[in-house]
């Protein structure tokens, strides 16, 4: 499948979210990519239902929520109910993450499961077929417009192995330090969703920074686009 780009709006202005949204929509991207953080299972706080809701009525794109929150399970069902089209839980914020995985697909959403840089991708084989979408952090979660941890690559290839032989048609996302340099290759390793926060809202022209990660890789892509 052609890969799919998800803007982060932690990177966005808080302050005019609403044109925010709106150049998101216009776009080419086909999610948006929500971080909930809780202050304890990452060292930053960020936004809750009541923004989420307001959102919601903006957006023209699936939202695809992230939890960085301890004990997601209290919260799944208000995230579907606040809109989440896709909800995905830490692995290590989770003790009974089988339960967690299919009550977010009893509420209605799609359900993802999330690594942190150190969490090997092997603990997801009794777990792999359930989910939706597993996403790996190539940043240690918690803020945007961190740097790219190298050793995802391994990770994307590990994973996609384990998805092919076991059957389950999970995607892979990958979230933190996506940029114009790595994401080829990225989707070349098998990443099938791309998060990008600082990479699309700090750049002049959002729009075409969006264009040319959905087209990299692809055979609309251009290198002198890229890198010009
Ligand atoms: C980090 C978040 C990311 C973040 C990515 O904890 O999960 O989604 O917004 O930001 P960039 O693309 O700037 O690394
Ligand atoms: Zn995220």
């Amino acid at each position: 499948m052609n890969h799919l780009i998800a803007p982060s709006l932690l990177s966005a202005d808080f302050a005019n979210l609403a044109k925010d949204i709106d150049m998101v929509n216009k776009s080419e991207a086909d999610w948006f990519h929500l971080d909930i953080m809780d202050g304890v299972f990452v060292p930053n706080i960020s936004f809750g239902f009541p923004v989420i809701e307001k959102i919601r009525k903006y957006t023209e794109k699936p939202l695809d929520v992230h939890l960085m929150i301890i004990q997601p399970e209290r919260y799944v069902e208000r995230f579907v109910k606040a809109g989440a089209y896709l909800v995905s839980v830490h692995y290590e914020a989770s003790i009974h993450l089988h339960r967690t995985i299919y009550a977010i697909k009893d509420a209605g959403a799609k359900a993802g499961i999330v690594l942190n840089p150190h969490t090997p991708v092997h603990l997801l084989e009794n777990i792999i077929k359930d989910v939706d979408l597993v996403m790996i952090m190539s940043v240690n979660p918690g803020y945007g417009g961190q740097k790219f941890i190298e050793e995802t690559y391994t990770k994307i290839v590990w994973l996609k192995n384990l998805i092919q032989q076991s059957g389950s048609e999970a995607l892979i996302e990958i979230d933190g330090g996506v940029d114009l340099n790595n994401v080829a290759s990225l989707i070349k390793s098998g990443a099938d969703v791309l998060v990008a926060g600082n990479t699309v809202f700090s750049s002049t022209d959002p729009l075409k920074t969006i264009h040319l990660l959905k087209t990299a890789g692809t055979d609309d892509h251009k290198d002198q686009e890229i890198l010009g």
